[in-house]
């Protein structure tokens, strides 16, 4: 190998390293400390036919070529899902409850699995009253991903921040619990 092409590869290993690492950042502000944080866990079961009373989530709307029992193959892209699911402080599902995760997710990509979030944490414990409001894209397939937290009531009173999202369970198509690490770099 001529010393050109290996000073070559050290350079595209040089800019693949640095382009991974700012990738693992949010954004560009790794300077910046948050001012509140709070890591809460959601259950979402979905409704699969057979399981009404425990789940947490149902398909609402489906492609002409879907149902609403069923995700749709390719993706499930098309499918709208409505959920009002518990918030816990760990990863138990039987933990008692400080709230509900309630929204919708769409999923809204054709060629990868990826979902639209907006939903709302309501919680109503003694350790927090008020609601924290998230928006963004979910590609669940990459292992954190980053969503905004638009703002807040109560105790997150014009709170903004961002909240790295990380599946922290699945169980096929009815079970998944979502690790939610959210840093407000706006308190009041
Ligand atoms: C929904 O679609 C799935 C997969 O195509 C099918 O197996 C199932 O029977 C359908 N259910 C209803 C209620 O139509
Ligand atoms: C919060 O919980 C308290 C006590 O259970 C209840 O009285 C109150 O109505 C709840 N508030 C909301 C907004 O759900
Ligand atoms: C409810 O669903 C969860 C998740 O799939 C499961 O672990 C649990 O056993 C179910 N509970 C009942 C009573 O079916």
């Amino acid at each position: 190998m001529s010393v050109k092409t290996s000073s070559n590869i050290v350079v595209l290993l040089f800019m693949f390293l640095t382009v991974s690492s700012s990738y693992n950042h949010e954004g560009n502000n790794k300077h910046y400390k948050p001012c509140k944080r709070l890591v809460l866990f959601f259950h979402n079961i979905l409704y699969n036919g057979n399981n009404k009373a425990n789940s947490t989530a149902a398909i609402v709307a489906a492609p002409e070529w879907g149902n609403l029992t069923i995700l749709t193959s390719q993706f499930h892209f098309g499918d709208l899902v409505v959920f009002d699911d518990p918030i816990t402080l760990d990863n138990n599902l039987h933990s008692s409850p400080v709230g509900r995760a309630r929204g919708q997710y769409i999923y809204d990509a054709k060629n990868t699995f990826s979902t639209w979030l907006g939903f709302s944490f309501v919680l109503n414990s003694t350790d927090y009253h008020g609601s924290i409001n998230f928006i963004g894209a979910n590609p669940y397939l990459v292992n954190f991903r980053y969503i905004s937290v638009v703002g807040g009531t109560g105790d997150f009173f014009m709170h903004r921040g961002i909240a790295p999202l990380m599946s922290d369970a699945t169980e096929g198509q009815v079970y998944f619990r979502l690790r939610v690490d959210i840093k407000f770099y706006e308190c009041w």
